[in-house]
């Protein structure tokens, strides 16, 4: 295991997943974690996180007390980047100051020595990396030795082989390092000679005899299917575990695309095998949202009435099997569970930086269910390699984020009102079957459209008309906290306006929504 100790850098993520694209298993903690939630996880190698902070300042973060003979006790191999190297070179006993000139952005350094960073033949390279950081360091502890400098002449790169300590002053998991992939691999597989063994089909026949051996041979097991890539992973991965033990529900609440529930229902039966009880509550549902227009009065209406549904499938799973499902699944993703470094001084403690989880709809206190969480170690780009590897449809491991509130959050204002919802659909499906016509799908984040709840005048066969406005939405985005409204060509736009208004009725006008997140969200309630 490669622990990454995280002290609060915006790349520490990154540093994780690099190393699983190594193939070497890596989790991140907290930096400042007790050691005992080191010496549980029993790492080879421990990668300190950059961080915003300078090791000067009161409180500033710091490996917990202990930590430097704990790693030298257990020959354990520890890279410090950036702010992490600056903690290596203090807590040794060396000397950070606060830099002549700080180094942000790309930078040059050269290698100077032979080294086990840079290789043995190395001596003179230069490299252009990513720089970020203010302090530098003045002297280093004994031992260590300077085996690059950036073209300003401050350190770059140290090492201690004896002690195995080693720094980096810049961030090689950045793709404006690009040897920075190259480092990595040297130090992890020349220096500290670790095997590239973590491998997704690994991942799972281990995560399916965990699951085989907490699923007592009595217990069943209920899943909520959202028509999401994680809840589809999961569900696949648990029922290759348990089998006909799994119990899935997909609820259609009237607030689903153009003919959704057959493309779910339909890849998780035909494509998956994976048997799913479908229910059918739009009305009741619709009838609950009727007169509704605040955005979050919907979505507290919708979550409850899920609750309600999920609540009698327990029931009348109860009922049937004679005793109460005991385990729930989660397609919980490991971005929802690190915790990461708080700001010093902020009065945070970890628990607070821990993201809540949101489990399906809030689910009432009284189901006791335990959860099943397959997928809490992984990051989204591996959870579209288990699903392939389970063989979920390309198609669908690509689809774009559907929000659990459906078109609820797309027709503003009441749902329920005409015919708005049925309009939806069909200028929704024209414009993603257009974008995937244009080949677009796969580089836009999220496209949709969304009814307004405004007439216009329009001229549509010689007549006057007074009739429905919609706006189109596409945006690019790395994980949905914030966008960019995608550039479409003016011919692509043109070609949607026609299709939509010359083939929905009620439809006269078309709009596109060209702002970001911020100062927008995507959705538009
Ligand atoms: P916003 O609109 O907040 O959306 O910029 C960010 C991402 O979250 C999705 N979203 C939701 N997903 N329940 C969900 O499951 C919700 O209530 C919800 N609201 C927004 C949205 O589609 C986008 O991907």
């Amino acid at each position: 295991l490669v622990l990454i100790m995280d002290f609060g850098s915006q790349y520490t993520h990154l540093i994780t997943r690099r190393i699983r694209k190594l193939s070497v298993f890596s989790l991140c903690i907290s930096g400042t974690s007790p050691l005992k939630s080191i010496t549980d996880l029993n790492p080879s190698v421990i990668i300190l996180s950059g961080g915003p902070h300078s090791v000067h300042i009161n409180g500033a973060p710091s490996f917990p007390p202990g930590f430097i003979e704990y790693v030298e006790a257990n020959n354990i191999f520890v890279l410090g980047i950036c702010y992490g190297l600056q903690l290596i070179v203090q807590k040794l006993g060396g000397e950070v100051r606060v830099g002549e000139k700080q180094e942000y952005g790309r930078m040059e350094i050269t290698v100077e020595r032979a080294c086990g960073l840079f290789g043995s033949k190395a001596v003179g390279d230069k490299q252009s990396v990513w720089m970020s950081h203010g302090d530098e360091v003045a002297q280093l502890p004994d031992g260590f030795s300077v085996v690059a400098r950036s073209q300003q002449g401050s350190v770059a790169a140290i090492e201690n082989p004896l002690k195995r300590f080693y720094g980096l002053q810049y961030h090689p998991e950045v793709t404006h390092s690009p040897e920075g992939m190259e480092t990595l691999h040297r130090f992890l597989f020349n220096v500290c000679g670790i095997t590239a063994d973590w491998k997704m089909q690994d991942v799972m026949e281990e995560e399916i005899k965990v699951m085989k051996g907490v699923v007592g041979p009595e217990d069943h097991v209920i899943c909520a299917l959202s028509g999401g890539v994680d809840s589809a992973v999961a569900a696949t991965l648990v029922h290759k575990a348990v089998g006909d033990k799994l119990h899935c529900i997909f609820v259609d609440n009237g607030l689903l695309r153009y003919k959704e529930r057959e493309r779910v229902l339909d890849t998780f039966e035909r494509d998956l095998h994976l048997p799913v009880t479908c229910v059918d509550a739009a009305e009741q549902f619709l009838s609950k949202l009727k007169g509704v227009v605040d955005p979050e009065a919907k979505r507290k209406i919708i979550g409850r009435e899920f609750i309600c549904i999920f609540d009698d499938f327990a029931q009348d799973l109860e009922r049937k099997l004679g005793r109460k499902p005991v385990f729930l699944v989660q397609g919980t993703l490991y971005p929802d569970v690190i915790e990461s470094c708080p700001p010093p001084g902020s009065g945070k403690s970890h628990s607070h930086t821990i993201k809540s989880h949101h489990n399906v709809g809030g689910l009432p206190k009284d189901m006791k269910l335990k959860l099943i969480e397959p997928l809490k170690l992984l990051f989204k780009d591996e959870v579209r390699e288990m699903g392939s590897i389970l063989n979920v449809p390309a198609a669908f491991l690509k689809r774009h984020p559907f929000p659990g509130p459906g078109l609820a959050v797309r027709v503003l204002g009441d749902v329920t009102e005409g015919n708005a919802l049925e309009i939806l659909r069909q200028v929704d499906e024209i414009f993603i079957q257009s974008i995937k016509e244009a080949g677009l799908y796969d580089s836009i984040w999220q496209a949709f459209a969304v009814f307004l709840p405004i007439r216009s005048v329009g001229v549509q066969g010689d007549q006057r008309t007074h009739s429905h406005v919609v706006a189109l939405r596409a945006v690019t985005s790395q994980d949905g906290m914030t966008a960019d409204w995608y550039y479409f060509e003016h011919k692509f736009l043109d070609d949607v306006a026609r299709k939509i208004c010359n083939s929905v009725r009620g439809v006269n006008r078309v709009v596109q929504d060209i702002t970001a997140k911020p100062p927008s969200t995507i959705e538009w309630e």
